[in-house]
């Protein structure tokens, strides 16, 4: 993530400091950053970004991609989930993604380019899925961030509020959602409120996520039936 909250492509063959400008990273970062073995790989394996190897480990842990399914991807700018789902869903997946960015094309993924906190977002992301069965939702969305802790953690309880409004909508019972939050205040009720609506649940921080990054992944798998909220 860029530090205005948007996920950039990874591009490290670029020359790091071209305009021979002081680094506004110190050295510590950029060993990190070019040692990290989740920063060189998305580039070998022809993935756009790292986020690739978050979902690859929270799917093989729990079990969440089938061949055939029909998932929702929300947030899925660059990209990288929707070509991990490609490749693991096969060809008879259906994959519509979501994204208030614009996104280069991902063969057999449909793309919805908008606002999702937005009522017209929202419709047109139901005019997509059309009536599908839905068997799985997962939600990377990330809100810019303010530099504000207590705005930035409103803001990504909020998102994840609205994946789960739409997951309980669109999935059929027995269903999955993966959800991105920020650690921190909301977390808890937005758990208690996931655990009410799915048979079970379970908090992952995936080892490509950066320690020091605050987001975890809420699993939720099996969808309870209407009666649960
Ligand atoms: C961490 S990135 C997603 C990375 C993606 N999963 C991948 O693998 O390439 C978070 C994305 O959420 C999107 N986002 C944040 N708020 C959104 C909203 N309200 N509606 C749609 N997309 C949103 C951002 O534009 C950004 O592209």
């Amino acid at each position: 993530m860029s530090p205005s909250g948007q996920c950039n492509l990874i591009a490290v063959t670029r020359p790091l400091n071209p305009a021979g400008k002081k680094h506004r990273f110190g050295k510590a970062w950029m060993h990190e950053h070019l040692n990290d073995a989740y920063v060189r790989e998305p580039t070998r394996l022809g993935y756009r970004s790292r986020s690739a190897f978050k979902l690859i480990e929270l799917a093989e842990k729990d079990k969440l991609l089938r061949r055939g399914m029909a998932v929702v991807d929300l947030g899925s700018a660059p990209g990288s989930w929707c070509q991990v789902l490609k490749e693991r869903l096969g060809p008879q997946g259906r994959i519509i993604a979501v994204d208030m960015l614009p996104m280069a094309p991902v063969s057999g993924v449909t793309f919805v380019q908008a606002d999702f906190s937005t009522d017209e977002g929202l419709a047109a992301v139901d005019a997509a899925v059309a009536g599908t069965p839905v068997d799985l939702v997962i939600s990377d969305m990330a809100p810019n961030l303010s530099g504000i802790d207590t705005v930035d953690q409103a803001r990504s309880v909020h998102l994840a509020e609205l994946a789960l409004e739409f997951a309980s909508d669109v999935l059929q019972p027995s269903g999955d959602f993966v959800v991105k939050v920020f650690q921190g205040s909301g977390l808890a009720d937005l758990q208690r409120t996931v655990a009410a609506r799915f048979a079970k649940t379970y908090v992952r921080k995936p080892k490509a996520s950066r320690d020091r990054s605050r987001e975890v992944f809420i699993v939720a798998k099996q969808r309870l039936g209407d009666g649960a909220h």
